[in-house]
């Protein structure tokens, strides 16, 4: 195979390698599908990683590589991956799926009449082709794997009857080739856009080190990880990106770790990494990750982007936020670590510097005796922002609050701790009557807004409401309070 330029990127499309030379950095693996490659299986639906009309598979090689390196397989929004992030990855898209003949899966949404409009079809055969071949795939309950495939035709039941038939299959074996497209020096792209009238850079490096100094020299750049978020700068806002740094390829940041009684989670970490130690730490948290956005998001998004980007809504926030997370910070050589809710400075405003950007969030063990709840509150129950999310920390001895560490999502311009519900708690018995004074204490910790998801007065209420409920839960475990949502039973009602 002939050396790699620096600025070509190179991947895998149906197991044939392509190569993008010259490609605007920010153009994305969808206009990259359809327009350049004209592989116009794939859809586009809503460009901003709601609906799955543009699920594609990506592969990429675990860890460094090597002779037993595995290839693991995930669906994810084509929509908002650029381009550059697929450098030495596998993609499969619709057209790869079948051979000489329908693969099961598509003969599946055949047989059982799944196959209804044109749009959604491609995208939803590609979430069952991903359930199919991943690892843990099989297992993963079919509403968690089609919650990131909207269609408004209505039609769930004759897809979901489709995809109780599809048998696991074995994944395509690439591990060879993505071996050879292996790319041994850091990635940089040069890109001069006529219409913005600038030269758009994208810099990939191999190393947290290096990932520091590029940062340091370019403290003006746009951190991308899983681009769940900053895909949408582009297809929606159309925001004239400069310069772009990838973390996509620091191995470091992508561990998850545990020591001294602390899960480190590296920068890099996507929500479907880490919902598995924090699930085991955390069970309630674990159960409101599987709501946070879809199969698709979660195998692309990153917890410290979500963090990093500072949104009022995030769902991560809170919950950590009232865990007790503190955050590792790097500029250059030097790291600071400061508890999560000191970050959040403002609406729009964080406590990093230029040129500094998060390295780790450090996720406390909880407490034995602890009670942590997490509630999201969204209008759809799936694949949803949030209008509210509330986390919950509280410690109880002898019927007596101990301890307390409450935040809330969706309440104010950050995400921010609730001090004064909080010290209505602490010292007080753990009863009705506390858990009045409290609730009427939030109104002293939030003025929220009203939006297109809640109006001000919903928000206040149900704020209210979540503590209320985490003290029906803990007085009456025998009430049912959850929805329940992936019994196969629930799916077929
Ligand atoms: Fe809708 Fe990508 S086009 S998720
Ligand atoms: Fe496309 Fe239902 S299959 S709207």
């Amino acid at each position: 195979m002939a050396p790699k330029e620096q600025g070509e990127v190179r991947f895998l499309l149906n197991g044939e390698v392509v190569e993008a030379q010259g490609v605007d950095p920010t153009r994305t693996l969808l206009e990259h599908l359809r327009g350049d490659l004209r592989r116009t299986g794939t859809k586009e639906g809503c460009a901003e990683g709601d609906c799955g009309s543009c699920t594609v598979l990506v592969g990429e090689l675990d860890g460094q590589g090597g002779t037993d390196a595995k290839v693991s397989w995930r669906a994810v929004n084509s929509c908002i991956q650029f381009v550059p992030m697929l450098d030495g990855k596998a993609v499969i898209t619709v057209e790869g799926v079948a051979k000489d003949e329908p693969h099961p899966v598509q003969a599946a949404m055949v047989e059982h009449h799944g196959s209804q409009c044109g749009f959604c079809t491609p995208g939803i055969v590609m979430s069952l082709y991903g359930r199919a071949v991943a690892a843990k795939g099989a297992d993963a309950p079919v509403d968690e794997v089609l919650a990131g495939n909207l269609c408004r035709c209505t039609g769930y039941g004759p897809i979901i009857a489709a995809a109780e038939a599809i048998m696991p299959e074995a994944a395509p074996d690439v591990a060879d080739k993505l071996a050879a497209l292996r790319r041994d020096q850091a990635l940089s792209l040069n890109y001069a856009d006529p219409i913005a009238g600038l030269t758009r850079r994208w810099f990939a490096p191999l190393s947290v080190d290096a990932l520091a100094e590029t940062y340091a020299v370019h403290p003006n750049a746009v951190v991308v990880a899983g681009a769940t978020d900053i895909g949408l700068w582009v297809t929606k806002l159309r925001k004239p990106l400069e310069t772009l740094i990838d973390i996509g390829r620091v191995d470091e940041l992508k561990t998850v770790s545990s020591e001294g009684g602390w899960l480190r989670i590296g920068a890099g970490v996507r929500y479907v990494d880490a919902l598995e130690a924090l699930g085991a730490l955390y069970p309630d948290l674990a159960a409101m990750m599987r709501r946070l956005g879809s199969t698709q998001v979660r195998n692309s998004g990153t917890i410290g982007g979500n963090i990093a980007n500072g949104s009022p809504i995030g769902d991560m926030p809170p919950a950590l936020i009232a865990a007790g997370a503190t955050l590792v910070l790097r500029r250059w050589n030097e790291r600071r670590t400061i508890p999560l809710e000191d970050f959040f400075i403002a609406y729009g405003k964080q406590d990093r510097a230029p040129g500094e950007f998060v390295e780790a969030v450090l996720v406390p063990e909880p407490a034995p005796d602890a009670l942590f709840k997490v509630f999201k509150l969204s209008k759809r129950f799936d694949q949803d922002i949030s209008a509210v999310c509330g986390a919950f920390n509280i410690r109880i001895e002898d019927e007596v609050v101990t301890a307390a560490r409450i935040a809330y999502g969706g309440m104010a311009g950050t995400p921010k701790r609730a001090a004064a519900c909080e010290a209505a708690l602490v010292g007080r018995p753990w009863n009705r009557a506390t858990i009045h004074d409290a609730v009427e204490a939030l109104a002293g910790d939030f003025t929220p807004l009203t939006d297109a998801r809640a109006t001000a007065a919903y928000r206040a209420l149900t704020a209210g409401n979540m503590l209320r409920k985490v003290f029906i839960e803990s007085a009456r475990p025998d009430l049912e309070t959850r929805v329940e949502t992936y019994a196969p039973e629930a799916a077929h009602g």
